[in-house]
């Protein structure tokens, strides 16, 4: 498909934060984005245009009953050079997510030859600095208008890009994750294993809770017992006990993260053995106040490698790490970064060049 093109003006483009590190996630959006629409039939006008508002029928069905999906990936800088890392993997999971919200399917490859094309575009709003990218917003929403419950006959794909630095308020210190055993986030056969809209609406009033305690995250457990850890709002979670590196298996309620995958691969380049095992939250507890808990970090696109520094659970709060970044969380993070941004080597092919 032809994308068409329409560019602001040079002398009317956006001035571009001056420290990015500092501006809060998600806030600045660059000059363009690309969208194109379904008409029921196919996906057509792909367009790359100025960044603006959309204009939607008040009865648009994504508006009532969220069917809705998104993305998260970023571009990194590294000198003249924009990368992408598994940008493949975000769009097989934004079908994977189409297909539970009975949306319909993007071309993967057209949909990574749209972005590269809208990055050329506005690579300038790509960050140099090392923690910083350029957030992209991949977006598919139900436009018909009809009140009636059924999935949409018409739909828009977008995608925005928004420089970023550290995702939390804490920059890259460790992170408070409180857990909660109110309220759920999923339960198997629900929607918890698609980046849906409404899982993320779901998820907020337990938000409010933590913050009540001086908390920031949500770490969430089971629908059924309350009793295994899932994954944190925005990112699946990782514990180290003495030697063994464990996460939540991909049970049907949390989000298969592409940094959980490659978390994955590059413990086992370190020569450990990861599991992914059912971790009950009570095993965490105990295994902190004996000290088996060597550390516990979270993992996403957004937040990168957080580490956590204390665990609120029924009403006590734990310290974990002595509220340290631990040795293996740092290794991570370090790695991470170093491969997304193009300074480290990629044993693994997994950065895309923007070319
Ligand atoms: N879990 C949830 C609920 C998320 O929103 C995210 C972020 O996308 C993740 C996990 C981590 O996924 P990924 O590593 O693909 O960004
Ligand atoms: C991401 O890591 O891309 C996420 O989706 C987290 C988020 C909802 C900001």
């Amino acid at each position: 498909m032809k994308i068409d093109i329409d560019l602001v003006p040079k002398d009317q483009r956006k001035e571009k934060p001056t420290d990015v590190l500092e501006v809060p996630f998600g806030t600045v959006f660059s000059d363009h984005m690309f969208s194109m629409r379904h008409d029921g039939t196919s996906w057509k006008d792909a367009r790359i245009h100025p960044y603006s508002p959309l204009s939607l029928e008040p009865a648009a069905l994504c508006l009532h009953y969220g069917q809705g999906i998104f993305e998260g990936l970023k571009a990194y800088r590294r000198g003249e050079k924009v990368l992408l890392f598994r940008p493949e993997m975000n769009f097989q999971r934004l079908n994977a997510s189409a297909e539970r919200m009975v949306m319909p399917f993007i071309d993967v490859d057209f949909a990574l030859h749209s972005l590269k094309e809208l990055l050329k575009i506005d690579s300038d709003w790509v960050p140099e600095v090392l923690g910083s990218s350029l957030y992209i917003r991949p977006t598919m929403i139900a436009t018909e208008p009809k009140l009636g419950v059924r999935p949409s006959s018409e739909y828009l794909y977008y995608v925005i890009l928004s420089p970023v630095g550290p995702y939390f308020k804490e920059g890259f210190a460790p992170v408070k994750i409180y857990v909660s055993d109110k309220y759920v986030r999923a339960v198997k056969g629900g929607t918890g294993a698609a980046k849906a809209v409404g899982n993320y609406a779901a998820s907020l009033l337990a938000g409010t809770d933590a913050t009540k305690v001086g908390y920031s995250q949500v770490l969430w457990l089971d629908a059924l017992e309350r009793k295994w850890i899932e994954e944190v709002g925005t990112m699946n979670l990782f514990v180290r006990f003495d030697d063994e590196v464990v996460t939540p298996p991909l049970s049907g309620s949390i989000l298969p993260g592409i940094t959980r995958a490659s978390v994955l691969t590059l413990v086992k380049d370190y020569g450990l053995t990861p599991k992914e095992r059912m971790v009950s939250i009570d095993e965490v507890i105990e295994g902190i106040s004996s000290g088996k808990v060597k550390e516990i970090f979270g993992c996403g696109t957004a937040a990168i490698i957080a580490p956590v520094g204390s665990l609120w659970y029924k009403g006590i709060p734990y310290e974990v790490s002595n509220g340290q970044t631990g040795e293996l969380t740092q290794k991570l993070f370090d790695d991470l970064i170093g491969i997304q941004s193009g300074e480290r080597e990629d044993p693994h092919g997994w950065v895309v060049p923007v070319e």
